[in-house]
């Protein structure tokens, strides 16, 4: 018996040892940890239990039946975050390049099926040169049963990947299709084909974020984890939070400058507003005149969505609508309700923009909003103009809660555009030019004329903006939308 128990011992210290010392010394070189390291770090200490350590490949092409590494290139199985249930698969670059074989794919798939099927989020660790070239065909097959898997999943359960190393060839698309990716700067890159490497893809919107190695990066997922519901149907988490709901920020009174041109942080609201100022940005390095990300109030998960005054004067153009789409949609999926920040002039105008598709782009917000059966909750903090009045989680779309601040303005565009426009006869007389200006500007730029007539619920003080919020969520919390049956929408793609 003891022979029998000293022999798994030593084939699970053979199946741990991956491509060798030598080989995990140079991922320390690179500045990278192997795949068993980082899931230490990623989960719960002692909580993984690992599948399929002694899954070995099939192929004999090119006299690889003389090479044949227990694990095949790929570390599964499961664990918790936090006390949370997560599955997880890590590439192991020192076995074949992390390169992915029939029984490589079929490690991953046998997870993605646990994953899904125990409605628990999966995350996946790459760092690998795509198909394994041996193996043809059955790599390029065992590829497509993990991307099928990632479809079906996509929704159910939250799917991460983590860039952490070379990801090539058909390791690119799986990321792609889960619900965020996220990279470590200076050792990770990107590619579908040839040398061409992607390594800032933060900027480029394939990454959701970057960080500076792969302690930080585990270490942010873990954060990350803790902000997402474990499927789509458990909610969103709660956890304990000393933060009271009650609680005032004076200074939000004057956040606002006096001149209606003159940027402010609008980081500086969603830090004041959310429990302990804890706040996962997403997309953070794309399109920074939209926000978006995850924060608590009374320690549930919101997620923020926020016009930012500081770029681009906060417009709306084709990038942001598409991320803070993507967003949306995320937040509506797994139930997480959606806080929105509105303080934008309108769309941004040119022909780059239109002929760049901004129309298309533009309605994917439209589109993914009103579309939206969460809780949500507007406050219109300066401007609201134009088109971008009605996309940004407008009351007509959808809104439950739709507040503005006594700064707000609520029209079809600034007031200078608008005089030269109506009051084109009088562009000679620069008195009349500027009395007209002032007309508009006292009867349309208030949040008055909108709460006269219920467009918005209700003209909040600054300092009360948490505690407001958090009524009209715990008002909202059992919130429910009947919508038609269908297959599924036409989202404009
Ligand atoms: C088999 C591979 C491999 C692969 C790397 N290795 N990629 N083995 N199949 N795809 C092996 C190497 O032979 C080497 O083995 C070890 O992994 C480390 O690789 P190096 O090249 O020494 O490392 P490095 O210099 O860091 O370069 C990493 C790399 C490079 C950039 C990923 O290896 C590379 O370009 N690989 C090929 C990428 C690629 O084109 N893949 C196929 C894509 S097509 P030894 O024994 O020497 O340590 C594809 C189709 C799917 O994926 C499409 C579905 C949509």
């Amino acid at each position: 018996m003891k022979d029998i128990l000293e022999k798994l011992d030593g084939r699970r210290a053979a199946a741990k040892l991956g491509g060798g010392d030598k080989r995990g010394a140079t991922q320390h070189e690179r500045g990278k940890l192997t795949a068993r390291e980082r899931i230490e770090l990623l989960l719960d200490k002692g909580s993984f239990e690992e599948f399929d350590m002694f899954v070995e490949h099939r192929s004999t092409e090119f006299g690889m039946e003389k090479t044949k590494v227990p694990g095949d290139g790929v570390v599964t199985g499961w664990g918790t975050v936090n006390g949370r249930k997560v599955f997880v698969f890590a590439k192991d670059f020192t076995v074949f390049g992390g390169s992915l074989s029939e029984t490589h794919a079929q490690k991953i798939v046998k997870i993605q099926d646990m994953a899904l099927k125990a409605r628990a989020p999966i995350i996946g660790l790459y760092d690998a040169g795509g198909a394994r070239i041996q193996e043809g065909v059955a790599a390029l097959a065992g590829y497509s049963y993990v991307f099928r898997r990632n479809v079906q999943a996509s929704g159910v359960i939250p799917q991460i990947s983590v860039i952490m190393g070379p990801c090539a060839g058909g390791d690119v698309y799986s990321p792609a299709m889960t619900d965020f990716i996220f990279m470590v700067r200076e050792t990770s890159y990107m590619f579908v084909t040839g040398p061409d490497v992607v390594r800032t893809v933060t900027k480029s919107s394939i990454a959701d974020g970057a960080y500076d190695n792969d302690v930080e990066a585990l270490l942010q997922m873990r954060r990350l984890i803790d902000f997402l519901p474990s499927n789509n149907a458990d909610g969103v988490p709660q956890w304990p939070s000393f933060d009271d709901i009650e609680r005032v920020d004076l200074s939000l009174d004057t956040l606002i400058p006096d001149n209606p041109n003159k940027p402010y942080d609008i980081k500086e609201l969603i830090l004041k507003v959310v429990d302990e100022g804890d706040f996962f940005e997403v997309a953070e390095a794309f399109a920074k005149n939209i926000v978006t990300g995850f924060g608590r109030i009374a320690g549930r998960t919101v997620g923020f969505v926020a016009n930012q005054p500081m770029v681009l004067a906060g417009v709306l153009d084709s990038d942001a609508s598409r991320k803070a789409a993507r967003f949306v949609r995320f937040c509506d999926a797994f139930n997480i309700p959606i806080v929105t920040f509105v303080d934008v002039p309108g769309f941004l105008p040119g022909t780059a923009q239109e002929y760049g598709g901004l129309i298309k782009h533009g309605a994917k917000l439209l589109f993914a909003y009103s579309q939206c059966t969460v809780p949500l909750v507007t406050v219109i903090t300066r401007k609201a103009y134009g088109g971008a009045f009605d996309v940004m989680a407008s009351k007509e779309i959808g809104a439950d809660m739709n507040y503005a601040w006594p700064t707000a303005q609520i029209a079809v565009m600034g007031a200078k555009g608008a005089v030269e426009i109506i009051f084109r006869q009088d562009m000679s007389d620069p008195d009349k030019i500027a009395a007209r200006t002032r007309e508009y500007e006292d009867r349309f730029l208030s949040p008055f004329i909108a709460a006269e007539r219920g467009y918005v619920d209700d003209v909040i003080m600054p300092h009360s903006t948490r505690k407001r919020i958090a009524r009209a969520l715990a008002m909202l919390r059992d919130k429910k939308v009947e919508t038609p049956a269908k297959k599924h929408d036409n989202l404009p793609l």
